[in-house]
């Protein structure tokens, strides 16, 4: 590449024309949060700095101690020092004077929607405490949240932080198969949902599902119902109860008692390597640190001044992060939509922008191409100048998408955060910092203050710039999970057994240094797919495929997809005797997918095989498949069994 630097600072690719990386302009840094001195401040001492960052919050009892590693990979941070999240989130903006403040301007996918402030939203969370008590919870109890996006689902979760129940939010577009698993590994009590959810217009069941799944599940004592799109629900007597009557009714008052440091907050599930979704432990004090000083500098958040929009859902870490925590402990006015973006049409996330002037906008990359394939005419048509910051979160985002989402979105001139951390980080852990940073296209370029990352070869040779390597993270930070739920010895196996010597965090992506020393994350190096953004394990949509009666066996690749990232492939061996009866067979195998786990898992696309290409040690050759499905030539096929095998699987997939 050929660059050359132009008058207003910006490096141009003299072959593309198109600028290399974008400076903040002068305006944008002379009122940005942070600034350079940061990075120094944290490299200085970097626990002197976290302890500052936990001075944000408000301790009941203050901490003694940063960091105590001595019982590594499990670290405790803030050590001695009691909090309440809850009280952090709502009590003290009330406290402080900030009471009628809006907190949520909730927008309904039917075009309904409510203004909370913080006063109303001390009154909700107090009341859904009271009820929780009445039911019989207790501190440490476990609660499952399978709710759509309406604003009693981010009521309850404070309620639980508020009483020091364990949450464990279940995205409700998971099947009722997925849902019981994580309520049996968590031992949940109570499930909180709604009686239906809109999508597109219509009323879908959801209370359905939690019946199926709590029929017989041993822990749970009751299941709390917000009526939501008034369908009809069967109800059991004695177990059920209408969120209505209950926190309804319930006192608006509630004092919050304040827990350690490391109380547990939440489980939140994800895939992995294997069949059986992980429960990510976070924690109370070091989460809230993070999640609230990376709102804080890398949304340039400015209280009182910004409305912040987060479009993903509670379901995903980036709803309990930068939804409710992070953005709740900075006393921040947010939209919070129920919806999907194209309900009623593709305008709706630009006619949400221009009714509460939304100031900083947080998606992530597949919508972007989403918006991209449905054309620029369409937020082209309104209003968008309100916005002056745009961040992007769950999977690498290409340089064109980029752009598109600069020049369209952000009017050629807001910066672009592109972050990058997962569900076991709890928030981010490299990003640019607007007003700092010249931002790259595609980059998330340099770990935050306070935060250490490295890439790494198999030997654990640390890589300077050119360097393409795993990425790792060398020290211990706040908001890192505590563990796996009820799994230690996975916890770990799964992150630190890789560079057990080291003492490394062991992230799972692929990433490389560019010549500038900016950090490229280029995606996952285990059996994890990325599809929209989400995570999905290629072994948890085989057993899924295999639970179907017809299918012997079964593997699963992601395979690269314009607007998805990758999209889901998989190739299925029929037991002896069944009949291929192709569509047909097909749809089956779809649908078995989608009850299992989600329809979000559903493939994309399924090809019955004779045989599946294996190792002579019998490992199936994903790396081939992923050839096959993204029609490229195959490669080297010399350590397989029967190399034949490949043009039966390729003639397969031509049909
Ligand atoms: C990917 C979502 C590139 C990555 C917060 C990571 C990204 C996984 C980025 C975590 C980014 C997330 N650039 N890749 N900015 N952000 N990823 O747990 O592969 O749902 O390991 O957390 O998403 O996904 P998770």
């Amino acid at each position: 590449m050929t660059e050359t630097v132009t008058d207003d600072g910006t490096t141009r690719d003299t072959e593309s024309e198109h600028p290399v990386s974008y400076p903040p302009s002068g305006d944008f840094v002379a009122q940005a949060n942070a600034g350079s001195e940061l990075y120094q401040a944290a490299k200085n001492d970097r626990l002197a700095f976290w302890a500052e960052q936990a001075n944000r919050l408000h301790w009941h009892t203050p901490f003694e101690q940063v960091l105590d590693w001595s019982d590594a990979p499990v670290a405790k941070w803030f050590v001695g020092g009691e909090l309440n999240v809850a009280y952090n989130c709502v009590d003290r903006h009330v406290v402080e004077g900030r009471g009628d403040q809006v907190a949520i301007h909730w927008e309904g996918e039917p075009g309904d929607s409510r203004e909370i402030t913080y006063s109303d939203l001390l009154a909700e969370v107090s009341r859904a405490a009271n009820a929780f008590t009445d039911l019989g919870l207790v501190s440490g109890d476990r609660v499952a949240i399978y709710m759509p996006m309406v604003p009693e689902a981010i009521v309850s979760m404070l309620a639980c932080a508020r009483l020091g129940l364990t949450h464990s939010v279940v995205f409700a577009g998971f099947s009722s198969s997925a849902l019981r698993s994580r309520i049996d590994d968590a031992e949940a009590k109570l499930v909180v949902t709604t009686d239906g959810q809109w999508r597109r217009g219509k009323a879908a069941p959801l209370k359905d599902s939690v019946d199926e799944a709590v029929d017989s599940a041993a822990s749970i004592e009751h299941v709390l119902v917000v009526k939501r799109t008034d369908i009809d629900v069967q109800w059991t007597e004695g177990r059920d109860l209408w969120w209505h009557d209950t926190v309804g009714s319930a006192s608006p008052e509630h004092e919050a008692q304040a827990f350690d440091s490391e109380h547990p907050l939440f489980i939140l599930y994800t895939s992995g390597t294997t069949g059986k979704p992980k429960g990510i432990i976070h924690t109370s004090g070091g989460y809230l640190t993070q999640t609230a000083y990376t709102h804080h500098y890398v949304f340039d958040h400015k209280r009182g001044k910004d409305v912040y929009w987060c479009t993903a859902d509670i379901g995903w870490v980036t709803g309990h992060s930068y939804i409710v925590y992070g953005p709740l402990a900075n006393g921040a006015t947010q939209v919070v939509y129920e919806g999907t973006p194209n309900s009623p049409d593709e305008h709706r996330h630009w006619n949400i922008v221009e009714k509460y002037g939304v100031t900083i906008y947080y998606t992530a990359p597949t919508l972007v191409r989403t918006f991209m394939k449905w054309g620029r005419q369409i937020p082209d048509a309104h209003d968008l100048s309100s916005i002056r910051l745009l961040g992007s979160v769950g999977e690498p985002i290409n340089p064109e998408a980029w752009r598109w989402f600069r020049d369209v979105v952000g009017a050629g001139s807001a910066p672009i955060v592109d972050t990058w951390w997962q569900t076991e980080t709890g928030a981010i852990m490299v990003s640019p910092l607007p007003g700092v940073t010249a931002t790259k296209p595609g980059s998330a370029q340099t770990p935050l203050p306070g935060i250490s990352a490295a890439i790494v070869d198999d030997d654990a040779k640390m890589l300077g710039p050119g360097g393409n390597g795993y990425l790792v993270l060398d020290e211990p930070w706040p908001s890192m999970l505590r563990g796996i739920w009820g799994d230690m010895e996975r916890y770990k196996d799964t992150y630190w057994s890789r560079y057990a010597t080291e003492g490394w965090y062991f992230a799972g992506d692929g990433a490389r240094f560019d010549d500038d020393g900016d950090l490229w994350v280029l995606g996952r190096v285990d059996d994890v797919m990325n599809v929209s953004g989400h995570r999905i394990s290629t072994s948890e949509v085989e057993s899924a495929l295999v639970s179907h009666p017809g299918v012997a066996e079964a593997a699963v690749v992601g395979a690269a997809d314009e607007t998805t990232g990758q999209g889901i492939v998989a190739f299925v061996i029929l037991r002896e005797g069944i009949e291929n009866t192709g569509d047909a067979l097909i749809a089956e195998l779809k649908a078995q997918v989608s009850k299992e786990i989600s329809p979000i898992a559903k493939p994309r696309q399924i090809t019955v095989v004779p045989e599946l290409p294996k190792t002579r040690s019998g490992k199936i050759m994903r790396r081939l498949l992923r050839d096959v499905a993204e029609g490229r030539d195959l490669g080297d096929t010399s350590t397989l069994v029967d190399p034949a095998v490949f043009d039966a699987i390729a003639k397969a997939g031509q049909k």
